[in-house]
């Protein structure tokens, strides 16, 4: 491709301010009605033995890398990259809010946000992921086009702490499902084969009375690469963005976005649970999602205050927990991402949606010639064709429940110590503070405080 002068210098403008952020996210938890569910820690989990059961489907995916186009018709554009089922799921009523947590999100990276269901049938933790059809049940594209190359989706997401919140339609019949949700970079999508699809999934069990079953569409179909909103050069003025994929079902609610406050910690179900022991368990993570009570404010109040004492000696690291670790994995020599460096990159080949083509590198490539473009902008944006969020905007701290009896018992172990990677801290925590020779205590949130090891 032809690179003008001011286009390098461009890219130049767009390498430096990439090297100050991370790499591509992922989704680190989520959180439904106040409690926190952890995701698949690509950071950690693969580099563990027997690494703890969550909601999040599970990857390879150590790079942060995306799924090309050339791959829409493979099974890595389901769940990204050789995803494998989660063992675990969350309960979730119909017509609750589930927040979605991301790493910090970078800014170049315009495109929408999507989010899809797909019904498992008996076990989503056994599903072939390639019979999955998926609806979609929110999404948001360009909001406006004022500031070219204007204000997306995943701006929304930035704006909103990284986070994303989607409800479950109040309608939708109860049963096991998998939550298929996906930021589209576009920022070298007016190369065909450049949009950038980062797909995160999650087992949910759904509560609820409601009788709606939309037909879905399998994940291998949902999208083509000459899409219109696939296909499309983001650093022109645009006078409308069509969604890609299938169209919002009815009966989907699209909700203003916002974060969500974590009243406690709680861990993922698994099918065995569910079975044998546990009609309690599930009778009491029912009893946890379905609330609507007002919220125990004071309460929040209250856990703050304790963790603020507790978190002292603790360094928090909420902002970027990415970079931390993975400067760990490599001081531990263990086997570390050989792609976390912006090696050069070949994102226009798009075959491979592999990792060492995702880091910052995008950006030494011919993407990003956007910083130049924004004069072009006229600013006629023509707001109501795009396709924005909208309405509903019921603030997700009027849902939030008191604590529930799930969270974080303090297990207690009266050890001095904690090993690797168990917990360390956060509300109401009883157990060793303290992490074992090599491993710190980190603060992900007021309830979840982990060894890490120090770097
Ligand atoms: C995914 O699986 C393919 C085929 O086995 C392999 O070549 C590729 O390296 C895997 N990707 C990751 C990130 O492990
Ligand atoms: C476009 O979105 C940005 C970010 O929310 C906002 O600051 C700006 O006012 C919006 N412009 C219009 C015309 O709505
Ligand atoms: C979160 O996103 C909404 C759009 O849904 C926006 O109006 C709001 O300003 C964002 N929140 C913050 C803190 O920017
Ligand atoms: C912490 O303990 C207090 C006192 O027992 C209790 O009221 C509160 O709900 C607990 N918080 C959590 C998050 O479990
Ligand atoms: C969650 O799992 C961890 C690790 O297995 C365990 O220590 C903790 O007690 C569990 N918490 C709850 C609320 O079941």
């Amino acid at each position: 491709m032809q690179l003008t002068t001011t286009t390098t210098t461009a890219l130049w403008t767009a390498l430096l301010s990439a090297a100050s952020v991370a790499a591509h996210g992922h989704v680190t938890n989520i959180v439904i009605n106040g409690v926190y569910y952890e995701g698949f820690d690509i950071d950690v989990f693969p580099y563990e033995d027997d690494p703890p059961v969550v909601v999040g489907w599970t990857t390879p995916n150590t790079g942060n890398g995306y799924i090309p186009p050339s791959e829409y018709a493979e099974p890595n554009i389901i769940c990204h990259e050789n995803a494998t089922n989660a063992k675990g799921y969350a309960v979730v009523g119909a017509g609750d809010k589930i927040n979605i947590q991301w790493t910090a999100w970078p800014d170049s990276h315009h495109g929408p946000v999507l989010d899809y269901l797909a019904n498992c049938g008996d076990d989503c933790s056994t599903v072939d992921k390639t019979t999955l059809e998926f609806f979609r049940i929110d999404g948001v594209g360009l909001v406006n086009d004022t500031d070219v190359p204007g204000y997306w989706g995943d701006d929304e997401l930035i704006d909103n702490d990284s986070s994303w919140l989607v409800e479950i339609p109040p309608e939708l019949a109860a049963g096991n499902y998998v939550l298929r949700h996906e930021i589209i970079a576009l920022h070298s999508a007016e190369e065909l084969d450049g949009a950038q699809n980062y797909p995160q999934c999650f087992n949910l069990k759904v509560t609820g009375t409601g009788t709606l079953s939309p037909t879905g569409t399998l994940g291998t179909e949902l999208y083509q690469s000459t899409d219109p909103g696939l296909y499309i050069d983001i650093y022109s003025t645009l006078t409308t963005y069509e969604m890609p994929g299938p169209t919002l079902i009815s009966g989907a609610v699209s909700v203003s976005q916002s974060s969500s406050s974590i009243t406690s910690y709680g861990n993922a179900t698994t099918a065995d649970d569910s079975s044998a022991t546990a009609a309690a368990a599930a009778t009491t993570a029912a009893a946890a999602v379905s609330t609507t009570a007002a919220a125990v404010a004071a309460a929040d109040t209250a856990a703050a205050d304790t963790s603020a004492a507790a978190a002292a000696s603790v360094v928090s690291i909420t902002a970027a927990p990415t970079t931390f670790v993975t400067a760990t994995v490599a001081s531990t020599s263990a086997a570390a991402p050989a792609s976390s460096s912006a090696a050069g990159d070949d994102g226009d080949d798009g075959d491979d949606g592999d990792d060492s083509d995702c880091d910052d590198g995008d950006d030494d490539d011919d993407d990003d010639d956007d910083d130049d473009d924004d004069d072009d902008d006229s600013g006629d944006s023509s707001a109501d064709s795009y396709v924005a969020s909208s309405t509903a905007a019921a603030a997700v701290a009027a849902t939030t429940p008191a604590p529930t009896t799930a969270a974080v018992a303090g297990s207690s172990s009266s050890s001095d110590t904690q090993s690797m990677y168990g917990q360390c801290g956060g509300v109401n925590w009883s157990g060793a503070t303290a992490c074992a020779s090599g491993a710190s205590c980190y603060s992900y949130n007021a309830y979840y405080y982990q060894c890490i090891a120090t770097s």
